[in-house]
């Protein structure tokens, strides 16, 4: 689709984990018809809802039976209506979110499969058993990525869970099914679709052992990607729909690529290059320092660099496998307020689409759970045992899973400060936030909580056009300090931030540029604005005059 989607805040809600209305401890279709208005209040433009079809739920609904259904658990296509319809007179357009890299392999063609059809053998990856696994590649939840099936001595491929095969992009048919599948959701009335790790979809043609590392750089952005997607959206007729890529490990030139309009592929994609910074030796598991220069110096890079190609960006600092940013970037225990809306500010005024995940419009934090059974995340578990097995004692792989795990994110919507937080009158599937004084009550009841904040930030854009789609440009990075500009037309604004504890003086490039015109103020995460200092964690956005 083009443009359009640039005046849009995207809201992700991770189901699950939203509102609970069937009293079964697990957010709902229903419980998202309930809390719309207030999505709808916050300025929201379009939700994108994460996987609710039947699934057996090992990786909480990414592993699909049946793209073409509605879990019980979740509702049905009676509810889904009646959302669609509550959406529209919202004005908020629904995004699905698309699981095409894999099935389940309860999915009916993975059973065929099993059951020795060889048609759909070929829906899937299968490899014969040669005397050992077909390559050394590790599955991203741990272990081998390939599994061995002893009824057909073959193994296949799963890059993700044994219960998520990978699917074979090669086979004409998959496109066929996937083309029905878009067309099937898009004549319910979605008008958005996701597509979950889109850039491992096309697999090569040999199969070899990495030495170097896990496999990832021989089925990461194949050589048929843009291909595959260009086809699949102008035969489901979903060109004039909002698409955004989920890229795993990609590069910032193949990301430009996927999203420059000429390739008539996807508006825009996740990167989680910016995610990682706090990783020692790029590995998730080992936790290291933040490197905030490194964080600001890939936002600029990636911006610059999108830009100069003609891509566009989708924005995001939290998401359903990521741990609080709240948690991560600052001190969130004396700047909780202030550091939260820097990060809104950041997210916001970068050249892309910003997505608001479920929480974070209130400062929602990671939770701290000390004890393995509040964690429910396959990825979680696993890691946890390999943990343990690389000799970690139970502590310090508690340690990392509180700063790690995925279930960070995942915890309930606190709609108030009651034991459930109002997310369900059972006991939630996943515990809720133990520190009450996080909710949603509260927010909407201060004039100054970062939810109007969040509110601001986003009718800011609708208004202005050098946020929806103005040149970046940067004007200083370091460690503590981030600045550029935003401008279209005769508009242009600048976006000052502080992210450390300490008051900090401007420096000459910044204060040349607000030396040379005159500025007003659009946002201010503090009352007062010296154009010589910021304050800790201090966030401002200038408009020229
Ligand atoms: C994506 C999803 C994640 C899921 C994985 C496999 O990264 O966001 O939740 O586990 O793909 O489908
Ligand atoms: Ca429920």
């Amino acid at each position: 689709m083009q443009n359009k989607f640039k005046k849009y805040t995207i809201y992700q809600i991770y189901l699950r984990s939203f509102q609970d209305n069937n009293g079964d401890g697990i957010g709902d279709l229903e419980g998202v018809i309930q809390r719309l208005p207030l999505i709808s209040q916050l300025g929201i433009d379009l939700i994108w809802l994460s996987p609710f079809y039947r699934s057996h739920q090992y990786d909480n609904g990414y592993d699909v039976d049946d793209y073409k259904s509605i879990d019980p658990l979740f509702g049905d296509f009676e509810v889904f209506e009646r959302l669609v319809n509550k959406a529209k007179e919202l004005n908020i357009a629904i995004m699905l979110d698309m699981v095409f890299n894999h099935s389940s392999t309860h999915h009916e063609w993975f059973q065929k499969a099993l059951n020795g059809d060889k048609d759909y053998q070929d829906y899937y990856i299968f490899k014969d058993n040669e005397g050992h696994v077909p390559t050394n590649w590790e599955s991203k939840f741990g272990g081998s990525a390939w599994k061995y099936v002893d009824s057909l001595d073959k193994y296949y491929l799963h890059l993700f869970h044994e219960k998520q095969a990978d699917l074979n992009w090669k086979n004409p048919k998959i496109m066929d099914e996937m083309v029905d599948i878009l067309k099937f959701w898009k004549d319910k009335g979605v008008t958005g679709f996701r597509f979950d790790v889109v850039n491992l979809i096309s697999k090569p043609d040999v199969y070899e052992d990495d030495f170097i590392g896990d496999g990832r750089r021989f089925y990461t952005d194949g050589p048929n990607v843009t291909k595959y997607l260009s086809e699949l959206f102008s035969r489901a007729g979903i060109e004039d729909c909002v698409t955004v890529g989920e890229l795993s490990s990609t590069t910032i030139e193949k990301s430009t690529n996927y999203t420059n309009p000429k390739n008539g592929t996807l508006d825009m994609a996740f990167n989680f290059h910016h995610l990682k910074v706090d990783y020692k030796d790029g590995d998730k598991w080992s936790v290291g320092n933040m490197d905030l220069e490194k964080f600001f110096s890939l936002l600029d890079e990636w911006q610059s660099k999108v830009q100069a190609g003609g891509g566009w960006s989708a924005w995001f600092m939290n998401n359903h496998d990521q741990p609080r940013a709240l948690s991560r970037y600052g001190d969130d225990i004396n700047y909780h307020y202030e550091l939260a809306t820097s990060l809104a500010t950041l997210t916001h005024l970068m050249r892309g689409t910003p997505y608001v995940y479920q929480g974070e419009e209130i400062g929602m934090r990671n939770p701290n759970y000390d004890d393995i059974n509040d964690y429910k995340d396959v990825e979680s578990l696993n890691y946890y045992d390999i943990l343990i097995k690389r000799g970690y004692s139970e502590n310090d792989a508690i340690y990392t899973l509180k700063q790690r795990s995925r279930d960070n994110g995942r915890t309930p919507i606190r709609w108030d400060d009651s034991e459930n937080g109002d997310f369900s009158d059972a006991t939630p599937w996943i515990k809720v936030n133990q520190d009450a004084s996080i909710n949603y009550l509260d927010a909407l009841e201060d004039e100054n909580s970062i939810f109007y904040y969040y509110k601001k930030l986003i009718d800011l854009r609708k208004s202005h056009l050098a946020i929806q789609d103005g040149k970046y440009e940067n004007i200083y990075f370091d460690d503590k300090i981030y600045a550029f500009s935003r401008s279209k037309d005769d508009e242009k604004v600048i976006v000052l931030m502080n992210f450390s504890t300490e008051e900090l003086t401007l420096g000459n490039q910044i204060v040349k540029v607000l030396n040379d015109n005159e500025y007003e103020v659009l946002i201010n995460n503090y009352e007062e604005f010296d154009n010589t200092r910021l304050r800790p964690y201090q966030s401002i956005v200038l408009l020229r005059r």
